[in-house]
């Protein structure tokens, strides 16, 4: 029998009943105690990513239990309804076909389309690259949430395979001083902006396209044709704008999986075709590994599972992304919006209001440097926090050479041993008595040696999984990015919710544009005291 939402499986009720019996005593250190093959039991090889699980508050009977549980919500069925393309985004009457974008050629669904718009949009970045020919050195990319997060979390992280000599900018923000910095690094002839916006309405989006317009014709940019294109859905909306070249996409591209299509133009300028052709190669090879390995050893699915017990069972409200490579700095806020928007709902596909917690709060900062901010809070906080790490084993320092080579590779090896003994750390942790046997020099001598070693001890059994890549290549990107995807596409189908709609930004946008008349003419009429008196101040 299959159940539309996880709460109705008898293997919901199965694992209330594990975690009051075992789970919430479940302790990490004597899970490794007992059993020396935990690593070999719990790490998993997906393509490109390496998946070390084995530090988390999971079991044989739990996890035997999540599989139930999988398998009552349909999970596979609704797997393969994303796959062949049917209308899962049923609020808005849509496929969801992120995973056709990245099909080689013949496969998956609309494949003759999707060919060739990549390879019109391939041939464009080319040209563009050519700098000889196209006289471009700036790119600036306009565009904001999935037509900005993805694309430029992927050009920074692969900053290694971007050719010299051309720069790409982001410009997000409808704060006026995110375009202002980047426009006085720019010449106009030899600039190319990119307007990336699925559905061209985007306020944000709009605004910072409009200033870029109207600084070019101030520098005397004439050839608007030749300096403006448009990634988008709605093309007719671009070209209203007054772009003639635009690169159009489906309605069943999600604007958060949209960077496979043509708003990951910035992208293919900034790393190449070929290179592009290898990220897509690479989110493939783990579609494939999502749709086809056995649910028991397919990754997405595992750590899916793992997110269901820790937040529904556990009570965890939160994860943290920690990824040890200076060029993923921006994956936690590329996650945040892949997560938080596809899996931030509170009703399920009927519209009944939810009893269970959904999408947790995802935040991180690349590592080490979230060690010297927030890690004190996950080592001795009140709240127990998963951490996921992300490591990568062979760095890419470019054209390093000599002492300054063998300074950096010794800095990676400090990044890595870092990484290792956080995770260490939080499931280790120091009793009170392990404390108590260390000298502590730095410790007040006025306080006795009991309250110094309480303030000293770590409680551990603090869970973390490690992702491992061998490189940062587009192959292994590609790869760690959809398992993220299908990681969250996992959670919503047990939860029962669409994953892939976000009604929840629209509030906040109709109230802009109702306010935004107010704050010229001050008319508070019918607005809460504090909105008037906020609108009052401003305009004082
Ligand atoms: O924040 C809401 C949202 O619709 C996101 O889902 C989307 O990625 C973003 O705005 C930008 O939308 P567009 O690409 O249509 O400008």
């Amino acid at each position: 029998m299959l159940y539309s939402r996880c709460d109705q499986s008898p293997a919901w009720a199965g694992l209330q009943d594990l975690y009051l019996a075992q789970g919430r005593g479940f302790d990490l250190r004597e899970a490794f105690a007992a059993d020396a093959r935990r690593f070999e039991t719990w790490s998993f090889q997906a393509p490109e990513v390496f998946a070390d699980l084995s530090k988390n508050r999971i079991d044989a009977p739990t996890l035997q239990l999540l599989l139930q549980l999988a398998r009552d919500c349909g999970l596979e069925a609704q797997r393969e309804a994303m796959f062949k393309g049917e209308a899962i985004n049923h609020t808005e009457g849509r496929a969801v076909l992120h995973t056709a974008l990245r099909a080689p050629a013949g496969q998956g669904l609309f494949s003759d389309e999707v060919q060739a718009a990549l390879t019109r949009m391939l041939t464009f970045a080319e040209s563009v690259r050519d700098q000889a020919s196209s006289g471009i050195r700036d790119i600036v990319h306009i565009g904001i949430g999935g037509s900005d997060l993805g694309p430029a979390m992927v050009v920074q992280a692969l900053g290694a395979y971007t050719q010299p000599g051309q720069r790409l900018h982001f410009v997000s923000n409808v704060d006026g001083h995110d375009l202002a910095a980047v426009l006085p690094l720019l010449e106009a002839d030899k600039t190319l902006f990119v307007i990336a916006s699925k559905t061209f309405t985007t306020q944000e989006t709009l605004a910072n396209a409009q200033a870029a317009k109207a600084w070019f014709l101030q520098q005397g940019g004439r050839d608007i044709a030749r300096h403006f294109v448009a990634t988008s859905s709605n093309t007719e909306a671009a070209a209203a704008f007054g772009i003639t070249t635009a690169f159009g996409f489906w309605d069943w591209v999600g604007g958060r999986y949209s960077l496979w299509s043509v708003i990951g133009l910035p992208i293919a300028i900034a790393i190449g075709a070929e290179h592009f052709r290898a990220l897509l190669a690479g989110a493939h090879a783990m579609d494939e590994h999502f749709r086809r390995t056995p649910l028991e050893r397919n990754v997405p699915v595992l750590q899916g599972l793992i997110d269901i017990w820790y937040r529904n069972f556990h009570g965890f409200t939160s994860r943290s992304v920690a990824p040890y490579h200076q060029g993923l700095r921006r994956l936690p806020a590329y996650l945040q919006q892949l997560e938080m928007e596809s899996n931030g709902k509170g009703v399920d596909r009927e519209g009944q209001a939810l009893p269970y917690g959904t999408s947790p709060v995802v935040w991180g900062e690349a590592g080490t440097n979230g060690q010297h901010a927030y890690f004190q809070m996950l080592h001795q906080g009140t709240d127990v926090i998963p951490v996921e790490f992300i490591a990568v084993k062979r760095p890419n320092h470019g054209a390093a050479r000599g002492e300054l080579a063998e300074r950096l590779a010794d800095q990676h090896q400090k990044l890595l041993a870092n990484c290792l003994a956080q995770s260490q750390a939080l499931m280790q942790g120091k009793s009170v008595e392990e404390a108590l046997q260390e000298k502590a020099p730095t410790a007040s001598k006025t306080l006795g040696p009991l309250t110094v070693a309480r303030h000293r001890s770590f409680p551990g059994n603090r869970p973390s999984s490690t992702l491992l890549l061998e490189a940062l290549t587009p192959r292994s990107l590609g790869a760690l990015i959809a398992l993220y995807e299908h990681r969250v596409f996992v959670t919503g189908a047990l939860w029962g919710i669409n994953s892939f709609d976000q009604w929840g930004v629209e509030l906040g946008k109709a109230l802009c544009n109702s306010l935004l008349p107010r704050l010229a003419s001050g008319d508070a009429t019918g607005l809460d005291g504090s909105t008037a008196g906020l609108l009052a101040k401003l305009r004082a």
